[in-house]
């Protein structure tokens, strides 16, 4: 496995192989993360995993200062997943001079739920995701593929939307969550917690499910009992602890609220302690 700082010694180590697969990470790495090199590796012949923490997706308030920079553990992780090359830019690289040109997702899909509580979240993510491909596919000659885990339910929608509508010669592949035994998504933000906020942590999902089910009960009745639910099911959190943002349930392929009919997935955010956590449900 090949370690590179520049975009320069990237695209020298990838001149050989024809069909990249890559791992976009900010790090910090996870069975999640691991599980994804994993399926990378059949999409291509050449698996890259970046790792770069993105300035540009996080509010003043957020934590990219603090946010874990662990490289030498992560390239270990990755070597064990079948990595053949992670790129690990500085921020002087990936950014010489202020990035003034920016990718703008479309609001009615990137300035809701996540986009809404963390405005220009995906402005930033795109921007990035953008440059990544630019790095890793541009020379390419055969089948592109970056993978993305649907525990970021909302940010595999938004790169899916700017490949589309950007027409990227790039497959967007979504993988499961991966999820520790008591059933909490992975998240390189668990780490934040502390252990009694971690035997806790797994009530976002539970509450996930719960609403779930009463959105499945209330079959044709979804769409006027819907507020009524959603405001239980945070109410709910909220008496254990939690500050939630928000727990709904949404039509899967665009975010939007749900008809009759419609495929759902219940999406939610809140935080606990200082950590905020987000996880979803494809129902
Ligand atoms: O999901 C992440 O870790 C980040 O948002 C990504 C896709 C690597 C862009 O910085």
């Amino acid at each position: 496995m090949k370690v590179v700082h520049t975009i320069a010694e990237l695209r020298d180590a990838l001149r050989p192989f024809d069909s990249p697969a890559l791992v976009a990470t900010m790090g910090n790495l996870h069975a999640g993360h691991l599980a994804l090199m994993k399926a990378a590796k059949p999409l291509g012949d050449v698996a890259v995993a970046s790792i770069f923490v993105n300035r540009l997706q996080f509010a003043p308030h957020e934590d990219f200062d603090t946010y874990p920079r662990t490289l030498e553990a992560d390239c270990e992780k990755l070597r064990g997943a079948g990595c053949d090359i992670v790129f690990a830019p500085s921020e002087r690289e990936m950014y010489p001079e202020p990035q003034g040109f920016k990718v703008q997702p479309p609001a009615e899909l990137a300035d809701i739920l996540e986009g809404h509580f963390r405005p220009g979240f995906f402005t930033g993510v795109c921007t990035v995701v953008m440059k990544l491909f630019q790095c890793v596919f541009s020379e390419a000659k055969g089948r592109r593929s970056a993978l993305f885990g649907l525990k970021d339910y909302q940010q595999q929608l938004v790169v899916r939307r700017m490949v589309k509508q950007l027409a990227l010669p790039i497959d967007i592949v979504s993988a499961a969550t991966e999820r520790a035994a008591d059933g909490l998504a992975l998240s390189s933000r668990n780490s934040y917690l502390s252990e009694s906020e971690r035997a806790e942590a797994v009530q976002l999902s539970l509450a996930l499910r719960a609403l779930a089910r009463d959105a499945l009960a209330a079959a044709d009745g979804l769409e006027r009992q819907l507020p009524a639910l959603e405001q239980r099911a945070m109410q709910a959190l909220a008496a254990r602890g939690w500050q939630p943002d928000y727990l709904t349930v949404r039509r899967r392929e665009d975010l939007q609220a749900p008809k009759a009919g419609d495929a759902l997935v219940v999406l939610g955010a809140a935080r606990l302690g200082n950590t905020r956590l987000i996880d979803n449900l494809e129902i």
